[in-house]
């Protein structure tokens, strides 16, 4: 029996070792941790259950038999949260610089399959060479099943994706088509082919992090959701993020005790929107004013700045936040944000998340860049997972609702369970200055009746009342007690149930 004892430990220590001390070495040289230490900071403090440690790859081309690595370059298993359970695995960049194998899928697949069995997210940090180049097509296959599951878990767990080393090829496939990328600015890298490959191809020249790094990802191309210094920074907030999400789609998101009341009145609202209609404001001034604590959790900052969208938690609940933001072009909604508050809309419909949405929106931007990128398939977008969403939804006006957007913004016409309009809304088909050079064409060269027409059509349509006479807006509220407002809203939606017709799926302007 000692002999068993002896041998299991020392396997265990042969798979602890990974690709050895020299490339862990390396590995810290980078500033990166290995892919235990990594699961060391995410999980709570001794409950990391780890599984197949001892599987090896089964390759014999190239010398590889000679090569095997016990855990083949991935370490899985399940853990705990703040003392809610996660199933992760965490790519070793030690052992083959983290490729995927067949066996090394089949480990992440094992955790993938348990943790739609038992109703868990998955949490993936992925440092990775890409398909095992000694394997071909196994490897391919490999990431084949992996993609095919995250489709399969998409809505129904939670999947969160950490880049925290390179990852190329097929390694970029799965973190895209999970709920949240967050990336190590600095060290990771995600491209579908590299540098090199681009240099031959295109002719470009241009390197690694121009091509994918932390801040093209949060900044240029929205794949990514957020970006951190370091590795440790990027983990501790996985693990606040984590405590905004339920388990599974059955499930609602866990509450949280706050000494934050919902009767709290707000007096600075009252003078958040300027009088001068042009002029902006900061949007995130009343979110954060609003919400418990003025605890917010943002997601893509730094991603089409014109729309906000984040976690935050009223009466304790997570509250999915979307909100034009009028500081950056006014407002206006394009293809970007489009794209990144619909995609965030989905989310929390899917986990059962209600959605507040802050309306300030003069409309849809103009312009041949945005008709001729599609703004009209990319717009519709938005729409759709707005009118498809069945959670609990509210929305208050601050200022501008025209047009399209109006309609878009979680309007009464597309189930919005509760609409608040502030005084300073303006809820018209579009601004005074569009409407008037319109209907009074003929007066285009007369300024001063023009502004007196402009004045007019502001006095009678630019306000809430228009709306609220329809019931459209259900109340116009006082700044200062929105958070009170939305508070009772919510806690009287607490049971909403509604069902879409039954469908295979939606087919949804992609
Ligand atoms: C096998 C790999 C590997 C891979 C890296 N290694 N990538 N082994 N298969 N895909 C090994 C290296 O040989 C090296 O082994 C160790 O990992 C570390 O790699 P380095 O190159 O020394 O590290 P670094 O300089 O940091 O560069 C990292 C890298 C680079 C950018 C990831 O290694 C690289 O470009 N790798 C190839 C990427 C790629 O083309 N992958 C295939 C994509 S195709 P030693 O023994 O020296 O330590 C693909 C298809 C799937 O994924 C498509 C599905 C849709």
């Amino acid at each position: 029996m000692h002999d068993i004892i002896r041998q299991l430990d020392e396997k265990r220590a042969r798979a602890a070792l990974g690709g050895g001390e020299q490339r862990i070495a390396a590995q810290h040289a980078k500033g990166k941790l290995t892919a235990r230490e990594r699961l060391e900071v995410l999980l709570d403090e001794g409950s990391f259950e780890e599984w197949d440690m001892f599987v090896e790859h089964r390759c014999t081309d190239f010398g590889m038999d000679r090569e095997a690595v016990p855990g083949d370059g991935v370490v899985t298993g399940f853990g705990m949260i703040n003392g809610r359970p996660v199933f992760v695995f965490s790519q070793d960049f030690t052992v083959f610089g983290g490729s995927l194998s067949e066996a090394h899928a089949e480990k992440i697949c094992k955790v993938m399959d348990h943790a739609m069995k038992a109703g868990v997210p998955v949490i993936g940090l992925n440092d990775s060479g890409g398909a095992r180049i000694q394997e071909g097509v196994a490897s391919l296959g490999g990431y084949a099943e992996v993609f095919q599951r995250n489709v399969l878990a998409s809505g129904v767990i939670p999947q969160i994706s950490v880049i925290m080393g390179p990852c190329a090829g097929g390694a970029v496939y799965s973190p895209a088509m999970t709920d949240f990328i967050f990336m190590v600015k600095d060290s990771s890298y995600m491209f579908v082919t590299g540098p090199e490959v681009v240099k031959t191809v295109t002719h470009e020249e241009v390197t690694a992090e121009e091509l994918g790094g932390a801040l093209t990802h949060t900044t240029r191309s929205g794949v990514a959701d957020l970006a951190f210094e370091t590795d440790v920074e990027a983990l501790l907030m996985v693990r606040r993020f984590f405590n905004y999400l339920p388990l599974n789609n059955r499930e609602k998101a866990p509450r949280r005790q706050t000494t934050d009341t919902a009767d709290r009145l707000e007096m600075s609202l009252d003078t958040l929107v300027p009088d001068n209609p042009n002029k902006p404001y900061d949007i995130k001034e009343l979110i954060v004013k609003v919400v418990d604590d003025c605890e917010f959790f943002e997601l893509q900052p730094d991603n089409a700045k014109n729309i906000i969208i984040g976690l935050a938690r009223m009466q304790g609940a997570p509250v999915g936040i979307v909100a034009n933001q009028p500081l950056v072009l006014a407002g206006c909604l394009d293809i970007r944000s489009a794209i990144k508050a619909g995609r965030f809309v989905r989310f929390c419909d899917a986990f059962n998340i209600p959605i507040l949405t802050f309306v300030d929106v003069p409309g849809f931007m103009p312009g041949t860049a945005q008709e001729y990128g599609g703004i009209i398939k990319h717009g519709a977008k938005l729409l759709y997972a707005y009118a498809e969403c069945t959670v609990p939804k509210i929305t208050v006006i601050t200022r501008k609702a025209y047009g399209g957007a109006y309609d878009v913004m979680s309007s009464k016409h597309l189930r919005g369970d509760v609409n608040f309009a502030w005084p300073s809304a303006e809820i018209a088909v579009m601004g005074p200055k569009g409407a008037v050079a319109i209907i009074f064409r003929e007066e285009k060269n007369d300024p001063a009746k023009l502004a007196a027409r402009e004045e007019e059509y502001r006095r009678t349509f630019a306000n809430p009342f228009i709306a609220g006479r329809r019931g459209y807006i259900d109340d116009v509220i006082l700044p200062h007690e929105t958070r009170k407002r939305i508070c009772r809203s919510l806690a009287m939606l607490r049971g909403k149930r509604l069902e879409n017709p039954w469908r295979k799926h939606g087919n949804i302007p992609l």
